[in-house]
């Protein structure tokens, strides 16, 4: 899919989460505890601050021009909110993480990026003039490199 430049930097991070997804929907026995940890340095290197550039940023600047109640955004908070708990969860697990729950989150991450990728960048493409997109491109940036 071809991005508007102005979420190429959050396209690339979904490259990553994609990576990340397909590893642990793979997730056995053997591999669970290195599959954890290194999606955890994923997540606490870049996909928490991809998520907090999406909330604080991209949709805000959508929901000026569209709705922000309609369900292709909605479903994007409650993924947020679920995939967030869930590594944290994991991040606080002692011993061996159980491998059905890292693939549960593998298929859940890579559902959301898709929905992402396929619906919402797609709706914000359409619905936001190329001024507000390439604000919403700096503050991205500005979310991401800074991390507060
Ligand atoms: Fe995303």
């Amino acid at each position: 899919v071809k991005r508007h430049d102005a979420l190429e930097q959050l396209s690339r991070d979904h490259h990553q989460a994609l990576f990340q997804a397909m590893r642990l929907k793979r997730a056995s026995e053997e591999d669970a505890d290195i599959v954890l940890a290194d999606f955890l340095d994923f997540w606490f290197g870049v996909g928490h601050l991809h998520f907090r550039a999406e909330e604080e940023v991209l949709l805000p600047a959508y929901s000026a021009y569209g709705d922000a109640s309609r369900e292709e955004v909605v479903r994007v908070l409650v993924d947020h909110v679920e995939i967030r708990r869930e590594a944290h969860a994991l991040g606080a697990t002692k011993g061996d993480p159980p491998p059905e729950r890292l693939r549960a989150l593998g298929e859940r991450l890579d559902a959301h990026v898709r929905h992402e990728e396929r619906v919402l960048f797609p709706l914000i493409e359409e619905a936001l003039p190329d001024a507000e997109l390439a604000r919403v491109a700096r503050g991205v940036d500005e979310v991401e490199q800074t991390g507060s």
